[in-house]
């Protein structure tokens, strides 16, 4: 995508307690997708806050419209603490193949790389091209992670 395009939207950290996140949070549920729910409930709860190590959550802002959102965490799923995941991954379907979501997962690797030795997600399977083209592997076998990316700088970093 365009440079231009790309400077109308601003990434900036998140805390899904804003008005504009209820909105895409609804647009989500709607469409059928669970991740801002579960963001939501995983931040009321304290159970999710994006606070441990490496951890973050991000907002792509169109003027006063939340966009989009995407978060890092530690991966719940595994001990190790070394593997970073995407999730909560969403993006309004007005502002879709703008570049946002490229924009938010290149944010969350570029981060990742400083604590983390891999990156993982599950992605529902129409969201597969999308990670496949931001150079993530395919994963087989596995019944958490659909895709992985393994992160050249880690421990090279602060
Ligand atoms: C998947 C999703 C996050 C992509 O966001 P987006 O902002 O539209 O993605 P981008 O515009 O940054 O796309 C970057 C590239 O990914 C690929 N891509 C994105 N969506 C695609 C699609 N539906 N089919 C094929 N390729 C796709 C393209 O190569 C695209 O580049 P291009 O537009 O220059 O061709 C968005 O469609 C979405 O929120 N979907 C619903 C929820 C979801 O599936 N979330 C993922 C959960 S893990």
């Amino acid at each position: 995508m365009s440079g231009l395009a790309q400077s109308f939207y601003v990434l900036r950290r998140l805390r899904p307690t804003v008005p504009a996140f209820d909105a895409l949070k609804e647009e989500s549920r709607l469409e059928g997708y669970w991740m801002l729910v579960r963001l939501a409930d995983g931040w009321a709860s304290g159970r999710n806050k994006f606070l441990k190590r490496g951890e973050a959550l991000f907002g792509a802002w169109h003027g006063r419209d939340l966009a989009g959102v995407c978060g890092l965490n530690i991966d719940p799923y595994f001990e190790d603490r070394s593997q970073g995941r995407v999730r909560h991954l969403f993006v309004s379907a007005g502002h879709r193949r703008n570049g946002v979501g490229r924009m938010l997962v290149e944010t969350v690797i570029d981060r990742a790389r400083q604590y983390f030795a891999v990156l993982n997600t599950r992605a529902p399977k129409e969201a597969f091209p999308f990670y496949e083209g931001l150079g993530f592997q395919r994963v087989a076998g596995e019944e958490f992670v659909t895709h992985r990316m393994m992160l050249s700088g880690y421990g090279k970093g602060s």
